[in-house]
């Protein structure tokens, strides 16, 4: 399989630019700067990206590489902090400028293979302070704006190129067709990351290493978990045990549908844990949020480890852990940090012959698309985030079947009216919650004191921030319409429109 390496030097775009490689159908991963030169020749990458970084390369405590690296003929771009990179390690002039040049900036450039079917004239991101004043020797400037007298360079011979805006972001207008120059015009790539040949490749690997062992996977009803439930279904079969544990805390009949579709469209041992009763026990008279996910997380990995240890011949454990999930960052100097917050730790008693993550060179939307070439329902594979803890975040204070009931309603009206008017893959995430206050209403000539339900919809790309979700009137108003009719104990519907931050996206 054709591979480009994304060398990580710490830039907030990294995992963007790997996701615009593989959207060109090119498979691409990303490596912090302190992998080590053998390494990279061992690989035999098609190509190489540098990638931004927020530091100066005159700090000489900031991210650096072996200029070996430029001398080994596998075609590299340099993008912003790695354009400077290259500048500086081939021994050119990089200059600290009085001002930034940030935003959209109006690009000129001159022909060259990474600018084919470019015009001259074009939008690009800038997001810089330092800057070439004078490329390196054998190097032609390709590319200025008003303000960057070397907005792009290369040099052909070593077919090593580099550019100081950010072609990976939407806002350069071209930036897709430079990436696609590069990998199919200088590397020579042909595009052969598809998603039926992943998952083809992806069912050998697993018979070969599962062979006649058993798997056991963790099926939480989230894109993950299913998705690695239907590629492993459909390599082992009958060898793969599923656990779903059911903790009442889920969405309307979600409990429901995720069995309904384990057990028919797919082939495998499902084992739902129906254990509401053991969480209400636990949570009540609790009314602290962390408390509350403190409980939630002890007694669902309790009861998780429980069936499982009643399991013979266990075999595999098997995770859904995706590629964001995994990537080393080259974020910092000298700590590379390594994320597994989405691994789950085996106790010590429970012995597997080994783990298996069959999505972890994957990135979300691309286990979405393996979702939906398996044959699992667009519901699912499509499905918002979902926090751990499911409702018991979303019902403010103490936690109570009825609470959860008038939730439950609610949200699911929600969720219809936004499936109706085509918000569903629109906004990042809306749910209902219950903030545990009664307000006074009139129902027919009768008063009312019943529950307040809040509307919360966002915006984002990464969770970190978000925006409230600007629903016209109308549609929020035949929601709030539809949920005072049709859900019993509900008198008064408020939308939420606070951004993150000063608020999150959950209540609690
Ligand atoms: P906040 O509320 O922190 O949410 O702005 C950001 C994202 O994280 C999800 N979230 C959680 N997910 N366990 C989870 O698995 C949790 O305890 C939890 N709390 C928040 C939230 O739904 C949103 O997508």
């Amino acid at each position: 399989m054709e591979k480009i390496l994304v060398l990580d030097f710490g830039g907030q775009y990294n995992q963007l630019i790997a996701r615009r490689v593989r959207d060109l159908q090119v498979y691409a991963e990303i490596l912090p700067y302190t992998v080590p030169l053998e390494q990279i020749k061992a690989n035999n990458y098609k190509g190489i990206i540098f990638t931004g970084g927020p530091n100066s390369v005159f700090d000489p405590a900031s991210p650096h590489y072996t200029p070996e690296i430029l001398e080994l003929g596998v075609p590299i771009l340099g993008i912003c902090y790695g354009c400077q990179l290259i500048c500086h390690m081939a021994g050119g002039e990089v200059k600290t400028a009085p001002s930034s040049e940030y935003g959209k900036i109006t690009f000129k450039h001159a022909p060259s293979p990474l600018f084919e079917e470019v015009p001259e004239l074009s939008t690009v991101w800038m997001s810089h302070t330092d800057y070439i004043a004078t490329p390196p020797a054998g190097f032609a400037i390709t590319g200025k704006t008003l303000d960057c007298p070397v907005a792009a360079m290369d040099n052909k011979d070593k077919k090593i190129y580099a550019v100081q805006f950010h072609p990976e972001v939407t806002h350069s207008e071209f930036g897709k067709q430079m990436l696609a120059n590069f990998l199919f015009r200088v590397c020579g790539c042909q595009g052969d990351w598809v998603m039926d040949n992943f998952i083809e490749q992806k069912i050998q690997e697993l018979r070969q290493s599962i062979g006649s062992q058993n798997v056991i996977l963790g099926l939480s009803g989230g894109v993950d978990s299913s998705v690695a439930a239907g590629l492993l279904s459909r390599a082992v079969g009958k060898q793969l045990t599923c656990v779903f544990v059911d903790h009442g805390l889920m969405r309307k009949n979600e409990g429901d549908e995720v069995e309904k579709t384990f057990t028919q469209l797919f082939d495998m041992n499902f084992i739902r844990v129906n254990c509401a009763d053991r969480f209400m026990k636990a949570l009540k008279g609790v009314t602290d949020p962390e408390e509350k996910r403190k409980i939630i997380g002890t007694e669902f990995f309790e009861v998780f480890w429980d069936t499982i240890r009643e399991q013979r011949d266990k075999g595999f454990f098997a995770q859904g852990t995706i590629y964001p999930d995994c990537i080393e960052s080259g974020k910092g100097d000298a700590d590379v940090i390594k994320t597994h917050h989405n691994r789950v730790n085996t106790p010590g008693d429970v012995q597997f012959a080994g783990i298996l993550e069959p999505l972890c060179d994957l990135f979300k939307d691309e286990v979405r698309a393996v979702g939906e070439k398996l044959g699992i329902p667009k519901a699912l594979v499509w499905r918002q985030p979902f926090p751990g803890p499911g409702l018991g975040v979303r019902i403010i204070g103490e936690i109570t079947a009825e609470k959860i009931a008038v939730l439950q309603d609610a949200d699911w009206v929600l969720r219809d009216e936004m499936a109706k008017n085509g918000y569903e893959k629109e906004l990042a995430q809306f749910f209902c919650v219950l903030p545990n206050v009664s307000t006074v209403g009139v129902m027919g000539d009768h008063r009312t004191y019943d529950h307040l339900i809040a509307i919360r919809a966002v915006t984002t790309d990464d969770f970190m921030t978000a925006d409230w979700a600007k629903i016209p009137f109308d549609i929020l108003s035949q929601v709030s319409n539809r949920i005072t009719n049709e859900c019993a104990h509900i008198n008064r519907v408020v939308y939420d429109i606070t951004t993150k931050p000063p608020a999150t996206v959950e209540w609690e």
